[in-house]
């Protein structure tokens, strides 16, 4: 259904009754933006990747991990989406995730995500002769530890094609729950 624009052509020439109008419309604009999301989710199958599955298999592998872990919504909706980054950028994935994500983040999960791509070098960066302990730099940060945790359960750990994990179906009432924050109601 088409939308009823405002009608100004410079935002000094904007009316109350056009912002009234903007506000009105957020429920289906957090609807579109809730399919534009999981439609780059499923795009990480196409992501040009070495890895041993694609990117979305992963996504699945991982977030299937951290909600048989018994973790929390929030937690299964960042594990599921950490990597949407790589759809533009191999090593600023982890800050273009973090960016996307920060509307629905609690600050520990944003931090988590933002820095994962850093504290996953443990597992890989001697073979670029980097320092794979690169993550010490961020040690004294309250959430340091649970970065290790949640590399070394949910994401390092997520590459088997053997692995049977839950579909993309059964985290969708949780993706809207998280992503429409009560506009799925309106
Ligand atoms: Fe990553
Ligand atoms: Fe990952």
């Amino acid at each position: 259904m088409a939308v009823a624009r405002a009608k100004y052509i410079s935002m000094d020439m904007s009316t109350a009754e056009d912002w009234q109008k903007y506000r009105a419309n957020e429920g289906d604009r957090r609807r579109a933006q809730a399919l534009r999301l999981t439609a780059m989710l499923k795009d990480l199958r196409h992501a040009d990747d070495t890895a041993p599955i694609d990117t979305f298999s992963h996504s699945l592998q991982s977030a299937t991990l951290a909600y048989r872990d018994g973790r929390d919504d929030e937690t299964v909706f960042m594990t599921l989406f950490h990597d949407i980054g790589t759809l533009v950028s191999d090593d600023a994935h982890a800050d273009v995730s973090a960016a996307i994500l920060k509307p629905y983040l609690s600050e520990k999960n944003y931090w988590i995500v933002k820095h994962h791509g850093i504290f996953q070098g443990y597992y890989y960066f001697q073979y670029f002769d980097e320092n794979r302990n690169m993550r010490d730099e961020y040690s004294h940060s309250p959430h340091y530890d649970e970065c290790i945790a949640w590399c070394d359960k949910y994401d390092q750990r997520a590459f088997s094609s053997q692995y049977i994990s839950k579909p993309l179906d059964f985290f969708q009432p949780l993706i809207d729950k998280i992503l429409l924050g009560g506009f799925d109601r309106i």
